[in-house]
Parts: structure tokens; C-alpha cells; sequence
């Protein structure tokens, strides 16, 4: 009788046990499955598709793989972060994720010990010199590389409505004080001069790092993130001034926008700018738009000469359960010819340095010109510059700041987290 209790207990308990464990990972139940699950926040047009190609050729070389696109919508990762955050946590990590090089993945995963090191799948290919040296440094710890960046965008690119300029006989601005007075002149025919989503929480963080750039110049800009800059120093809190007077000419329903609802005002004509990052590109791309033709781009006023760069990159977190998997999906994405099938569709440029330039179109191949040449400074909106934690607590001080225009607040709040935060 008591033996018979015991397996009743025993079954009641597996039972209870068994849904959660389902749900957790769906991976519970089928522990030997042949599966790579890639997680990321690519939904939008042009990534998505993106990373479809990428998939594409994964299959046709590995059919016996099950590949599961996981993807959790929401611009600049606002909401998958924080689902693969509560799964790495729970050791219930995606077999490789999307997270963005510098801090985002180095203070975020690497230095809290959730990563192997991946050195080797550029070593073993012999691909370490096609890698840019700044690249391979912010992907780095401690002598080794843990993520494959598979590719490079730009942050501080203003796109504007070609045939709007035009037909009210203007040039896309080239510096702050250009900035205004164009957008006086837009204001002043009844047109929105600058679109600006708010949905995601970091739109404005976005626009803000290229006011930042414009106003400070890079050497002072990158003090920001190091300590060397005080935020509420003379300069700092005259960048978030104009920050303010920039955000005058935007658009009054930023909240209910994304960053491609913004751009998608702009192709509409229901604005003439928007300040985004170059997905941007891809997006339009997706829309059957040309560049230079619909759309036209310039760096965002007073950067010309500076690349406000991200990258997006893969890593082998530890403990996965088909390491070699994932091996061969970093190998592809580390490769030539993955980062030449991903980059024209998704309107990012190559990490490596010897991309087939005959694939990329006039803007990309503008932005592979560009970061050869420009001055290279990290986005903060987007990992490169700050942890995740100092990136979430940003985003809340400049909500705050546009809502209530309190310079001297923000400057102490952002003062306050640099001395928190920076390394
Ligand atoms: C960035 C990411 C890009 C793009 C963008 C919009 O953070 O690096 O690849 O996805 O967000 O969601």
C-alpha cells in the first residue's frame, strides 16, 4: 500500500512538473532534437528578410537542422530583451541571440560568465584579419572574442522626403544652425519637419546621440561613456538644450509611433526627416523605394565626418544543447558570402572588410566609404557605448526630459548614472 502511494506521489509530481518544464523551453520534452533556435527582434521589412537569407542558406546546407526563427517584435530589442534576459536566467538560454557588440554583450553576458568564447571560428578560418581591429576589440574580453558581428550600422543618418525639399526649394541641412532654419521653413508651410517615434521607449535616446555627437564632437561624445565628460557640464547641458529645441519640430504623436512608423511618415510625405539608424534603408528597400530617388540621406547635421556605429552580433551562450549548431551558424554569419546575402537586404554594411561591393547600392556603398574613412564613435542607444542596465536608465531620464524640459534635472540624473556606470 505505501509503495503504491509512493508511485502515485511520484507520477502526481512528474505531471506537475512536466507542463512547466514544456513551457519553459519547448525543448523539455524533445532533449536530442536537431534544432538551432536563433533568437532576435527581427520582424521589421528588410531584416526580417534578412535574416531569412541567412536561414536559407543554413538550410540548404544543413537540412537535417531544424531551424526556429524565434523572434520577439519591437524595435532596438525593447521587448526581447528582456525575454531573453528572463531566460538566460532561467538557463533556458536560445541556442544563439541577437546582441548588439561593445557593452551590450560584453558587461551584459560576458563578464557575468553566460558565454563561451568564440575565437576560434574566425581563427580556424583564417578570417581574423578580415575583421576591423575596433571591431574585433569591442567584441573582446580578456583575450577573447565572444560574438560574430555579421554586420555594421550607422546611427546618426538623417533620411528626408526628396520631392518634399524640392518642392519647397531646400537642401537637406549640413549643420545644427541649418537644422533649424530649414525646419522653421517646413514649419512654416504646414509640413512636420522631423518624425520621431516614442512606441519602444529609445527613439529619442536615438535622436538624442547625434545631438550629443553634433554638439560635442567625438572626443568629448565618447568622454560621455568613460567619465571623461561631465553630463552636466557647460557643454553637455547646452547638447541637451538643443536636444529640446530639436524636439520642437517633431511630430505631437511620438508615442503612438515606432521608429519605422516615423520613416514610413517620412516616405508619405507626412514628414520631411526622421533621424534613425540604417535599417532604416531597409525598411524602404522593402517598400519597393530606391535611394536617391524617394529618399535621399545626409549624416545628421554637424557629423559629417563621423560614424555613429552598431553592430549586431551572435554568440554561443553556455550549455547549449547542439553546440555544433551553433558553430556552423557563427561560421556562416562570420563568412563572406553570409554577410554579402544579409547586408544589401538588410541595409547594414559588412563587419568584414572584403564585402563584393557590386551587391551593395548607392547608400550602403556611401556607408562602407564612410566608415572606412570617418572618425568611428560607439551608439549608446543601441549597446555599443553602455551596458543594457545604464542603457534602460537613459531611455527613462530623456522620456522625462522631453516631458517636462528640465535641463538641469536630466543633467544631474545622467551625471549620477555616469558615475555609476562607466568603465
Ligand atoms: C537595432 C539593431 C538593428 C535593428 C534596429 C531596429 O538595435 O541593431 O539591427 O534591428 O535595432 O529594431
Amino acid at each position: 500500500m505505501r509503495k503504491r502511494h509512493l508511485i502515485l506521489c511520484m507520477v502526481i509530481a512528474v505531471l506537475m512538473i512536466m507542463p512547466a518544464a514544456v513551457f519553459a523551453g519547448g525543448r523539455a520534452e524533445r532533449p536530442a532534437a536537431n534544432e538551432l533556435e536563433i533568437f532576435s527582434w527581427w520582424t521589421a521589412g528588410g531584416e526580417a528578410e534578412g535574416l531569412q537569407a541567412l536561414i536559407d542558406i543554413y538550410n540548404e546546407r544543413y537540412p537535417e537542422v531544424n531551424v526556429i526563427n524565434a523572434t520577439v517584435a519591437g524595435g532596438a530589442g525593447a521587448q526581447a530583451k528582456a525575454v531573453l534576459a528572463s531566460r538566460m536566467q532561467g538557463g533556458n538560454p536560445p541556442d544563439s541571440f541577437q546582441v548588439h557588440a561593445g557593452q551590450g554583450i560584453i558587461a551584459t553576458w560576458v563578464v557575468e560568465d553566460f558565454m563561451e568564447p568564440v575565437t576560434f571560428i574566425l581563427e580556424d578560418n583564417g578570417w581574423m584579419d578580415d575583421y576591423p581591429a575596433d571591431v574585433i576589440d569591442i567584441i573582446s574580453y580578456q583575450g577573447e572574442i565572444y560574438s560574430i558581428p555579421v554586420n555594421i550600422h550607422r546611427s546618426n543618418v538623417m533620411w528626408y522626403n526628396r520631392s518634399l525639399f524640392a518642392d519647397n526649394g531646400l537642401e537637406p541641412p549640413a549643420s545644427m544652425a541649418e537644422f533649424f532654419q530649414v525646419a522653421e521653413q517646413l514649419r512654416a508651410r504646414g509640413i512636420t519637419p522631423l518624425a520621431v517615434g516614442g512606441t519602444d521607449g529609445w527613439e529619442q535616446t536615438h535622436l538624442l546621440e547625434s545631438v550629443l555627437l553634433a554638439e560635442l564632437g567625438a572626443e568629448a561624445y565618447r568622454g560621455l561613456w568613460t567619465g571623461a565628460t561631465a553630463w552636466n557640464g557647460t557643454r553637455a547641458k547646452a547638447a541637451l538644450e538643443s536636444f529640446l529645441r530639436v524636439m520642437e519640430y517633431t511630430n505631437p504623436d511620438r508615442a503612438a509611433l515606432t521608429n519605422i512608423d516615423a520613416a514610413q511618415y517620412v516616405a508619405e510625405g507626412r514628414a520631411a526627416m526622421t533621424v534613425m539608424g540604417d535599417w532604416v534603408h531597409g525598411y524602404y528597400l522593402s517598400i519597393g523605394h530606391t535611394p536617391n530617388e524617394e529618399y535621399g540621406w545626409v549624416p545628421f547635421p554637424g557629423t559629417a565626418g563621423n560614424f555613429l556605429m552598431l553592430s549586431d552580433t551572435f554568440g554561443l551562450p553556455k550549455d547549449v544543447p547542439n553546440p555544433q549548431n551553433v558553430e556552423r551558424w557563427l561560421t556562416l554569419i562570420a563568412s563572406r558570402e553570409g554577410q554579402d546575402a544579409f547586408n544589401p537586404i538588410k541595409g547594414s554594411i559588412p563587419a568584414r572588410t572584403d564585402a563584393d561591393r557590386s551587391l551593395y547600392d548607392a547608400y550602403l556603398l556611401s556607408a562602407m566609404d564612410d566608415f572606412g574613412r570617418d572618425t568611428i564613435v560607439p551608439s549608446v542607444a543601441h549597446g555599443a557605448a553602455a551596458s543594457e542596465s545604464w542603457v534602460t536608465r537613459i531611455n527613462d531620464v530623456v522620456n522625462i526630459l522631453v516631458n517636462n524640459r528640465n535641463v538641469d534635472q536630466a543633467a544631474n540624473e545622467f551625471q549620477s548614472l555616469a558615475q555609476q556606470y562607466a568603465r
